[in-house]
């Protein structure tokens, strides 16, 4: 038989729970609130630090711009074509925005290769080719190093996109998925757009004439030399890759 005496003692611990109870919950949803602003305020900073770094990248690459002897029409559909070939790939936006952005910086370690080599108008010597190649190790080198996603990727184009896919390549001969996907993208479209671009020693192709030599070859650009996947997607996609050729020739 409970006494009232104990019945008081019950209601009061009840009570007593209650207002803790309640008071733990006032506190649970202060801390939440205080956890949502303290997220906003990160994810603001993660934003203006990647608009920050996206800043950078179009800085460096006007810097480029106006070091090389390639028009920055070129550094800029790189950047398209890039973005074009992701997509088809399936990559998600993130990474399609990245790679299209990072991709205009490719020849960036141009800013290291003399200019008696870098405007020289006649064949290069063995010396001076060899010197050239460097352009890749002069990239990645200045863009190593950083935190950004951005930066790192323009870092992994700069160094890789003159490798094959059949090994070939320069500066480390790497061949097939050793070389990342964005240097297998940007050197694809790399070749495009010099076949349509006047070079000291070619004139500038058309597209069809374009097209046969990258999927047919010519003897100094193979098809071995593409990713089978991207060569794929630049046959069934090249139309676009005239588009983007058209639209950007002399911005
Ligand atoms: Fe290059
Ligand atoms: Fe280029």
């Amino acid at each position: 038989m409970i006494s009232a005496q104990g019945h008081t003692a019950d209601t009061q611990e009840e009570s007593r729970v209650s207002k803790e109870l309640e008071l733990a919950y006032k506190e649970l949803i202060q801390y939440a609130r205080d956890l949502r602003e303290t997220v906003q305020r990160e994810q603001q900073k993660t934003r203006e630090l990647e608009g920050a770094y996206f800043d950078t990248v179009m800085r460096l690459t006007r810097a480029c711009e106006l070091r090389d002897n390639e028009t920055g029409a070129h550094i800029n559909r790189l950047g398209e074509y890039t973005f074009l070939v992701a997509r088809c790939l399936g990559m998600p936006v993130d990474q399609q925005k990245l790679l299209s952005a990072a991709a205009p910086l490719h020849d960036i370690g141009k800013i290291g290769v003399p200019d008696s080599v870098l405007l020289k108008a006649g064949g290069y010597t063995t010396e001076e080719f060899n010197m050239m190649k460097q352009h890749t190790v002069i990239g990645a080198n200045i863009l190593a190093g950083s935190v950004s996603p951005l930066l790192e990727a323009a870092r992994e184009i700069a160094l890789t996109h003159h490798e094959r896919f059949d090994g070939t390549g320069y500066p480390q001969g790497l061949s097939g998925e050793q070389i990342p996907l964005s240097g297998r993208i940007v050197m694809l479209a790399d070749v495009y757009d010099a076949l349509r671009s006047q070079r000291p020693y070619k004139p500038p192709y058309e597209h069809d004439a374009a097209c046969n030599i990258i999927l047919n070859g010519d003897g100094r650009t193979l098809p071995e030399h593409f990713d089978p996947t991207i060569l794929d997607v630049f046959r069934s996609e090249h139309k676009w890759f005239d588009e983007i050729f058209r639209n950007t020739r002399g911005k």
